[in-house]
């Protein structure tokens, strides 16, 4: 028998007062896809970044090869030959991406003239290793999601990674992107690389990976073969129970009275000529692939594009574009998609996080009332299952997906007449998910009418009463209910997009 390519024995890791890994054990086969599932804070990024030489770990061993490793800092894992594929933006973004993927080691001419001729060319051969061609010489800023993680892919390669790890890759990749990088991940697996793969993604795990490790509350709780194994029993070992994924939506028709009324709405260079209405108790969906411009409407709705023209009304009266303060005031609510830029302070505590949204109905004479908001924070957390060591701890310490648990009941704690949600699923896990579903629905059945804008196409069938599709900046249609499926949505988000 032979070792174990991976192996960690017994690795503990705590932040403060906090155990995010208690001891796990875990061996990882070479060439394997190996998934690390479990719920918000179960531990799994902080086994990454322990692996990726970014967390030292207070104790335990870990073995490459039968070999004892150890990892002082990021750069004696990239010399052991593990990359990490991460979420943030991890490269510079005004510098090319040549120049990024030469940090640290530009080709020299005459000792110290970068050789910018063999800086492309190294570029161009690291990306067309996994096949993407993409002009080296742009900026890094103006590069997708998508295209940006295939960089990471290609400079952790051309380091000599033996091992990937991959954080919820796809969480803001469209269908498209995702498929490219499922395709590249099959690549891979075939010349032998190692992955270890993150995700509250059920498909994509049993579609990627040979095996999955369960985590919950920083311990192992098993490790199953994919092909043996049922999403069913997976989510039970995640979660410690069974678990009515989908809960029995509500299917009241919406009232016909209008809460928001948009026509002609358009921002130059990104969106064009968007109208519709949104009814009382309506959950109105929005498909569309990452691009297409929801995500513009969106904002632009709350005020916050200062070049948007067009008509928009909040319960029948005028409500100015541009003016974000006026929208909050009149009871329009946006749960952003980009939370970590937009929506929370990192360094603040999740509760004042929380209050910020609500700052106007918890203060009195200008001053916050501390109990007050520290008692609504409690039952919105508690709501949300927000797992955080206590309600001022610093959100930056909180895991990905706790972080947006924070700042969807800041938004959902407002008595909200339109709640515009960007995504409001992403990153959070199963349990969370269905807890998010219901609370919509909720919100839906006291009358709020909510626009729900959405890359999980099973979410958007199962919540939206009406789903509009847009593609290209502009509304490409809409389907009822009963019209739309993945198919129709798929057929409408995509078609024409490359040849007409
Ligand atoms: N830098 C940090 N400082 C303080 N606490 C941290 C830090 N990083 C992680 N933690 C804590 O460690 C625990 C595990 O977090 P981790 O990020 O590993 O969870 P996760 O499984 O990746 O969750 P998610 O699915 O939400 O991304 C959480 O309780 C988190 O709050
Ligand atoms: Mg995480």
């Amino acid at each position: 028998m032979s070792e174990p390519f991976l192996q960690l024995r017994s690795v503990s890791k705590s932040f403060g007062g906090v155990r995010a890994l208690a001891g796990v054990s875990l061996d990882v086969e070479q060439g394997e896809c190996h998934a690390l599932v479990g719920e918000n804070g179960a531990g799994k990024s902080t086994l990454g970044k322990v692996l990726a030489g970014i967390h030292v770990p207070d104790r335990g061993e870990i073995l490459l090869d039968g070999r004892l490793l150890t990892l002082r800092g990021p750069a004696d894992a990239v010399a052991a030959g593990v990359g990490m594929v991460h979420q943030e933006l991890a490269f510079c973004p005004d510098l090319s991406v040549a120049e990024n993927l030469a940090l640290g080691r530009y080709p020299r001419r005459l000792r110290f003239l970068v050789d910018r001729a063999a800086m492309t060319e190294r570029a161009q051969a690291l990306l067309a290793r996994i096949g993407c061609d993409l002009d080296v010489s742009r900026p890094m800023r103006t590069l997708t999601t998508g295209q940006e993680q295939m960089v990471q892919i290609a400079a952790a390669l051309g380091t000599g990674a033996r091992i990937l790890i991959f954080d919820e890759p796809t969480s803001s990749l469209s269908e498209g992107e995702a498929e490219r990088l499922f395709e590249l991940i099959a690549g891979l697996k075939a010349e032998g690389v190692t992955m270890i793969y993150i995700s509250h993604r059920m498909p994509e795990v049993f579609r990627l990976c040979d095996r999955i490790t369960v985590l919950r509350d920083g311990e192992r709780v098993g490790t199953v073969p994919a092909a043996a194994t049922g999403q069913d029993q997976l989510v039970r070992m995640m979660i410690g129970r069974p678990l009515e994924e989908y809960f029995p939506r509500h299917l009241a028709t919406s009232s016909e009275r209008v809460l928001l009324r948009v026509a002609g709405l358009s921002s130059p260079g990104r969106f064009s000529g968007v109208s519709f209405e949104l009814r009382e108790g309506e959950i109105l969906g929005c498909a569309g692939l990452v691009g297409a411009g929801r995500s513009d409407v969106a904002t632009a709705l709350f005020g916050l594009d200062r070049r948007a023209t067009g008509q928009v009304e909040l319960d029948g009266r005028a409500l100015p574009l541009g003016r974000p303060r006026e929208a909050m005031r009149r009871g329009l609510a946006l749960v952003p998609e980009d939370r970590k830029r937009q929506g929370l302070i990192l360094m603040m505590g999740g509760r004042h996080n929380y209050s910020l949204a609500t700052l106007d109905r918890l203060s009195r004479f200008g001053l916050v009332r501390r109990a007050l908001e520290r008692r609504e924070a409690e039952r919105s957390f508690r709501e949300l299952d927000v797992r955080t060591p206590s309600l001022d701890a610093p959100v930056a310490g909180l895991s990905g997906g706790n972080q947006q648990k924070v700042v969807l009941a800041k938004w959902l704690a407002r008595d909200s007449r339109v709640l515009i949600a960007d995504e409001p699923t992403r990153g959070v896990d199963v349990g969370a998910k269905a807890a998010i579903h219901g609370l919509l629905d909720r919100l839906a059945q006291r009358g709020v009418g909510i626009l729900l804008i959405s890359s999980e196409l099973p979410e958007l069938l199962h919540l939206s009463t009406r789903i509009l599709v847009m593609r290209e900046g502009r509304l490409a249609g809409e389907l009822s209910r009963q019209q739309a499926s993945q198919e129709s949505l798929l057929r409408l988000m995509a078609q024409g997009s490359r040849a007409g």
